[in-house]
């Protein structure tokens, strides 16, 4: 199995390309199955995630041809209407091929997600838009069997609470439903503005993405398309967490300034230096060590969850004492252990995370149950004294493209090694 080694205590000098979203990426793709034409997406990540997704749409019935930056996705017909259970329980994005199959083919089975490493992750409310949208929804044998024979009926739509997924699964169903759907209360993610780009570019009515009420008017039909993801605006924070942490000056071409607002914000107090640039956005820090700075995670615009853990390695060797809440999964502090196997002083609370500064960490060979949580253990062996060996690097090859190849182009001593 694959490992990552870092050896501490390099400045990170140069520039990162940011790659197309991985959240944004894996819904696009779903996106094929509601067009007999051909869709292609630029500035395609080529990573384990997307490369899974592949395999289950291709067992749909689409043709999936890739190249260096780009993915073509055809269904002209499916060949299947059902997502079995190993093909949406290793990746619960897979989920979300139920809606669009449900839309052009008026019923569905799809594989209820389960669990996963950083909480339970229920999908009622993706449930209870769809039958908003008027299927009829059982569940039997671990399977969600959705049906909607006269095709779905625009709806209003309220959710009680925020949730990324469930406002892409109505949006990704509701354009090709009768009538209009008002999604209220919807996430305002950059990567839900994302697909509604994408969406309308293949002839869908989608308005309001970006608020809290989305408009859909539903459309006959949706043809093909070519649209470019969005780029990553958690892999961007990740980066530039590592540059403040470990020191340096980087450039991060493509960034987009306004997708990490909350993290510039807790990034600035902690006494990093972050500016607009017309190629992206640049990152310096003196290597000195940064000053404690709380972070509270959020729904967009607020502080993202998937840079917390990453923000929590840094606070471990900032001086002085951070409070870190996550609010929004319930078991999202597994890099903490890890980290304190570094040296770390992490005192956990609920959903608060008490980091006390140490002045050095120490490398260690650790692992992580999860992407993110994986990354921020990168980010520690950065800055630690000596050697980290970062295993389960499959949770990495999940969504980061290129990790050791950017960070080393960076000046970083990583490499990837087998174990
Ligand atoms: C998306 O997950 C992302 N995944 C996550 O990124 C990200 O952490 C999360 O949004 C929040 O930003 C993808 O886009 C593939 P939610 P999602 O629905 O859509 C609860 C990563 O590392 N909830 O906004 O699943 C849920 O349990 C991943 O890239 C319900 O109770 O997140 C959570 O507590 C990890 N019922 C909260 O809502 C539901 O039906 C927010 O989840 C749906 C969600």
């Amino acid at each position: 199995m694959d490992a990552i080694k870092v050896r501490g205590g390099n400045l990170l000098r140069g520039e990162v390309v940011i790659s197309g979203a991985k959240n944004s990426a894996l819904k696009l793709m779903v996106a094929t199955l509601l067009t007999d034409e051909k869709l292609t997406l630029k500035r395609m990540p080529d990573l384990a995630d997307t490369r899974f997704l592949s395999g289950l749409l291709t067992h749909l019935g689409a043709t999936v041809e890739r190249d260096a930056a780009s993915m073509g996705l055809h269904t002209e017909r499916l060949a299947s209407a059902e997502a079995p259970y190993d093909l949406v329980r290793k990746m619960r994005a897979s989920f979300n091929v139920l809606g669009p199959l449900l839309a052009r083919n008026g019923e569905a089975r799809v594989s209820l997600p389960g669990g996963c490493a950083i909480g339970a992750r229920p999908v009622d409310l993706h449930l209870k838009a769809l039958e908003a949208l008027g299927a009829t929804i059982e569940l039997a044998d671990g399977y969600v069997e959705a049906k909607a024979k006269k095709g779905l009926i625009g709806a209003q739509i309220v959710f009680p609470f925020v949730s990324v997924g469930a406002t892409e699964h109505a949006m990704l169903a509701a354009v090709l439903a009768k009538g209009d759907t008002v999604l209220e209360n919807a996430a305002r993610e950059p990567e839900i503005q994302d697909i509604a780009d994408c969406l309308n570019a293949m002839g869908a009515r989608v308005s309001g993405a970006g608020s809290s009420t989305i408009t859909i008017q539903g459309v006959d039909r949706l043809h093909g398309a070519e649209h470019a993801v969005v780029p990553d605006r958690i892999e961007t924070g990740t980066y530039a967490l590592a540059v403040a942490t470990a020191g340096g000056d980087v450039l991060l071409r493509d960034a987009v300034w306004k997708h990490n607002t909350a993290l510039w914000d807790r990034m600035s107090a902690a006494g990093a230096t972050l500016s607009q640039e017309i190629e992206g956005v640049r990152v310096k820090a003196s290597g000195e060590r940064l000053t404690a700075t709380d972070m509270e995670t959020r729904p967009y615009p607020g502080f993202p969850t998937d840079e917390q853990a990453q923000f929590m390695a840094a606070m471990c060797v900032a001086d002085g004492r951070s409070v870190i809440r996550e609010t929004i999964f319930e078991n999202r502090f597994m890099h903490a252990p890890e980290l304190m196997r570094m040296g770390a002083k992490i005192d956990l609370r609920g959903n608060e995370a008490i980091v006390t500064g140490v002045s050095e960490l120490r490398g260690a060979p650790v692992m992580a149950t999860d992407l993110r949580a994986s990354v921020s253990l990168v980010i520690a062996g950065l800055v630690a004294a000596g050697e980290t060996t970062i295993g389960r690097v499959y949770h990495l090859d999940r969504g980061f493209e290129n990790l050791e190849a950017k960070l080393a182009g960076c000046g970083a001593d990583i490499e990837r090694v087998k174990e």
